[in-house]
């Protein structure tokens, strides 16, 4: 089940010409005006019945059906254009991991944070990255907890970046990156941490096999690497329940 932002654009593309397609020629012969409405609710309705033939996930196929009808609301309450604007840069600045690499910003909880901090402690690890580091939440108590060890984020949306530079400030053990965590080297970090999506998990256990250093450690919150056996899995008591997949890099990996 393909599920990319340009799967479900192409979805609601296709409900709006067949709704259109269809209506346009119909009220244009009895030259009356093309209603709104209800033709916001027709495209609803096919973009409801195409999404679930292609057999996307329930929440997919309930946008599908909503986005139309919300479309027209949203015109009836004349909201002038620049608050939109407003909103989808703001959007824009917090959630860019969204767009780019299906990795949008949400937090790992205190719990997790505090398995981290356990695994720190057992594993002795000197340095931890935390590839897309967000607000800095995970980073930031863990750089106090272990002030003889360094920490490295790396995160590309600006306003969410920035959120983290103010945090780190005054935390000579934290350094704060901007950029793409594609372009970091893993080689340094005795501990990798990623929360990111089942997207890239793949191509982000390619590069950790071929950057890291024997005997370091990936480890992935809610995410596992498909078709990989962990070498441990933490079970986080929270809820919801999260748990982390832990892999250790091998000698002989390449
Ligand atoms: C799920 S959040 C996790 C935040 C933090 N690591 C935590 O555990 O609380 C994922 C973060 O990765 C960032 N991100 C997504 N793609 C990225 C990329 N290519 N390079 C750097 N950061 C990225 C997002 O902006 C988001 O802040």
């Amino acid at each position: 089940m393909n599920s990319t932002p340009a799967r479900q654009f192409a979805l609601q593309a296709a409900a709006v010409i067949v709704v259109l397609s269809l209506a346009w020629p119909y009220y244009g012969w009895g030259k009356s005006a093309l209603p709104w409405q209800q033709t916001s609710l027709a495209i609803g309705v096919v973009a409801l019945i195409f999404s679930t033939i292609a057999r996307q996930a329930w929440w997919w196929r309930l946008i599908h059906a909503l986005f139309m009808p919300a479309v027209w609301l949203t015109q009836q309450l004349a909201i002038d254009p620049g608050w939109f604007l407003l909103a989808f840069i703001l959007l824009l600045l917090v959630y860019r991991g969204a767009l780019s690499g299906q990795v949008p910003l949400y937090l790992s909880n205190r719990a997790t944070v505090a398995a981290l901090d356990a695994l720190l402690g057992e594993e002795e690890a000197p340095s931890m990255l935390d590839l897309g580091a967000g607000l800095g939440s995970t980073l930031v108590p863990l750089a106090d907890a272990w002030p003889q060890r360094q920490f490295t984020g790396i995160e590309n949306a600006p306003l969410t970046w920035l959120c983290g530079r103010i945090l780190s400030l005054g935390r000579p053990n934290l350094d704060w990156r901007w950029g793409d965590l594609w372009s970091v080297s893993l080689a340094d970090h005795a501990l990798v941490y990623a929360f990111l999506s089942p997207a890239p998990m793949t191509r982000l256990w390619d590069k950790a096999q071929i950057e890291m250093s024997p005997g370091s450690l990936f480890v992935s919150n809610s995410f596992p690497v498909p078709g990989v056996a962990p070498w441990r899995v933490i079970e986080v008591d929270c809820t919801p329940a999260r748990r982390l997949y832990c892999y250790r890099i091998a000698c002989s990996s390449s």
